[in-house]
């Protein structure tokens, strides 16, 4: 039986760098779940696959010939798309939403299912996302769903952005994250909401530090 930390939450609530933090604390495997949607995003805008032809963002999301190549000393992990360095293209906004339009489509999901269940391996698996509690890891032990306020979270992103050179606007940025909510919490299928035995986490006003060691708390591993 792997042990399993599954973390929910809207953009920018700040589950990617909790969830590394988490797993090299522990030692263990991370899921970056967006990180395949994202990918299936920017593989059907390659391809010039439309992003509602269901059937054909499916089938690329099935083969979708992606690397994961961990970096020396440090350096932060290559992501190869079709043998291409993706890495910086893969956290932009454009292919955030991009992400969040093909994570509508049922066969879509269906097709990275299986592939995000077979992250959960010895010694155990801290996994990023929106539905990890919900559909993909229902058994999971523990359960943080993360969350803080709009503005924190456009302005969080911001200085994310902005610190990695990018040109961003801050009024732009509280759009998107309000129209990414939006569209993630009122689709059908998987919509971004609390499992039932999630344990709910406001991270606004807190540092990272903080928020892990609330984690840690509950995690009693
Ligand atoms: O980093 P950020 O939270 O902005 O985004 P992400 O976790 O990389 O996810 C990008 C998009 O993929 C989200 O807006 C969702 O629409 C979708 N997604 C999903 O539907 N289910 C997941 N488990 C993870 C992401």
């Amino acid at each position: 039986n792997v042990p399993i930390i599954a973390i929910d939450g809207p953009s920018g609530s700040g589950k990617g760098t909790l969830c590394q933090t988490l797993a090299r604390h522990f030692g263990w495997h991370l899921l970056d779940s967006g990180a395949l949607y994202r990918l299936t995003g920017m593989a059907a805008d390659r391809h010039g696959i439309a992003l509602n032809d269901e059937l054909a963002v499916a089938e690329l999301a099935k083969n979708l010939d992606v690397q994961f190549v961990p970096g020396a000393d440090g350096e932060p992990t290559l992501v190869l798309l079709e043998g291409d360095d993706v890495s910086g293209e893969l956290r932009t906004e454009k292919t955030g939403l991009l992400a969040s339009k093909v994570a509508v489509l049922g066969a879509v999901r269906d097709a990275l299912l299986q592939r995000q269940r077979d992250f959960a391996q010895l010694p155990g698996l801290v996994a990023d996302g929106r539905d990890m509690g919900t559909v993909v890891f229902t058994d999971a032990p523990l359960k943080i769903f993360l969350t803080a306020s709009a503005e924190e979270r456009a302005e969080r992103r911001y200085k994310q952005l902005k610190s990695k050179g990018d040109n961003v606007n801050l009024a732009t940025l509280l759009m998107e994250i309000q129209a990414r909510d939006k569209r993630d919490s009122e689709r059908e299928l998987a919509p971004l909401k609390p499992a039932a035995d999630a344990i709910q986490l406001d991270s606004s006003g807190l540092g990272i530090e903080e928020v892990f060691e609330r984690v840690l708390a509950e995690a009693k591993i």
